[in-house]
């Protein structure tokens, strides 16, 4: 086994161990569970303060233009661009993912009305299965593994898979598709932030920013549309934000300029205050060093963990995202054991333990001190429990 000691110079080597400063994590927990929702960053109560207090308390109403609430979506959108391969002007901020899913799916349609063939991975998270079954009505849908997409309108694919980290190779699949006169979507929800994403290629991407981006809960999510198909595609949730001039109150729908159009509605000014506040450290963040102790820590939690467990994710890093996941029959009362313990990973049905390694404030020590946990959890069978047992609303 790994010597603590060993960790705790890699820590004091870490060229991004400044960055655990600029996070509020509780005493006595280690949080693996950044894939799922971030951690705090220490600046995000006093913007958030400031956005009531300031903003909403004293400029009332004038905050759209004082405060610059109007802008939020397209300026946050410029913020994200960078983390995910795109240019400015190119990404939207607000709404949820699977909002994005449903705008970028249906505009994708309408790009390629002689086809009626949706392609995406039965693996995929359900939500982006759930949104293509409502837009669906006279489609065909196909799994991806079936590699035919030269009927396809569109291919809707996670670069990371939420289970097991299985990462896809996005300019190869991207090209591929293509090449067949399909339009490619990218879900990067638990990839931005993880890797250095580059979603300029395809057509349509999009993503959330309340897992490595640290957003809080219920941060808004964002939609890249590729500058191409900014004249032609259609937001088919046509709401006044995307219109051409809202404070015309036209009574027809005329979409506005570049991506603009893919705006909806009024922006949820308190949550982008929060998703500022962690963009201010994303800003400063190194990709290149962060996908390298990425890497360096799922490999240290893999090698510490041995054959005690099935490893379900890829044992090749390259082919892995940021969380590292294992199977076990009783994988739920496991984890609450480990919880329990001061470990925070979590559980995704049927058998999967996940624990995300989130490189800004994750330490080599964490993973040591985590991994130990888990084989004590084990060795001892303390799942075995019957606290564990019982089910949360939530898992
Ligand atoms: C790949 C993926 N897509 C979408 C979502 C969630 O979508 P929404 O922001 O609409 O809740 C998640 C949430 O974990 C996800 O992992």
């Amino acid at each position: 086994m790994q010597d603590r000691d060993r960790c705790l110079a890699l820590d004091a080597d870490d060229p991004l161990r400044d960055f655990r400063d600029e996070f509020a994590l509780p005493e006595g927990v280690i949080y693996l569970v950044g894939n799922s929702l971030g951690a705090l960053p220490r600046r995000t109560p006093e913007r958030v303060n400031q956005a009531v207090t300031d903003e909403w308390g004293v400029q009332l109403v004038g905050g759209w233009n004082s405060a610059g609430w109007y802008d939020q979506p397209l300026r946050v959108g410029d913020r994200i661009a960078p983390l995910i391969g795109a240019g400015p002007g190119q990404v939207v901020a607000g709404n949820t993912t699977s909002i994005a899913v449903h705008q970028a799916v249906s505009a994708a349609l309408r790009l390629r009305p002689d086809r009626r063939v949706i392609v995406s991975d039965v693996n995929n998270f359900p939500t982006d299965h759930y949104m293509i079954e409502g837009l669906a009505a006279g489609y065909e849908i196909r799994d991806f593994a079936e590699g035919r997409f030269d009927d396809a309108a569109v291919v809707l694919l996670s670069e990371v898979d939420y289970r097991t980290a299985e990462r896809h190779d996005v300019a190869e699949v991207t090209a591929r598709v293509q090449a067949a006169g399909a339009l490619m979507v990218w879900d990067v929800c638990h990839s931005v932030g993880a890797l250095r994403v580059d979603v300029s290629a395809a057509d349509f991407a999009v993503g959330c920013t309340y897992k490595y981006l640290n957003g809080g809960p219920g941060a808004p999510a964002f939609l890249y549309v590729n500058p191409r198909h900014h004249a032609t595609a259609v937001n088919t949730l046509s709401g006044w934000h995307g219109h051409a001039d809202p404070f015309a109150f036209e009574s027809g729908y005329r979409p506005a300029e570049g991506i603009r159009r893919f705006a909806i509605s009024t922006p949820h000014v308190l949550s982008f205050a929060a998703l500022e506040a962690a963009l201010d450290i994303w800003d400063r963040v190194p990709l290149d060093r962060l996908r390298a102790k990425s890497v360096a820590l799922g490999e240290l939690f893999v090698e510490l963990v041995g054959d005690a467990l099935e490893l379900a994710s890829p044992a090749d890093p390259e082919r892995r995202g940021s969380h590292v996941s294992f199977r076990h029959p009783d994988g739920y009362p496991v984890m609450r054991a480990l919880i329990d313990r001061g470990v925070q990973g979590d559980f995704r049905a049927p058998d999967i333990l996940r624990f995300g390694l989130a490189p800004l404030y994750t330490r080599y020590t964490d993973v040591y001190d985590a991994a130990t946990t888990l084989l004590e959890v084990l060795e001892k069978e303390l799942w075995r429990d019957d606290r564990y047992a019982r089910r949360l609303a939530v898992t």
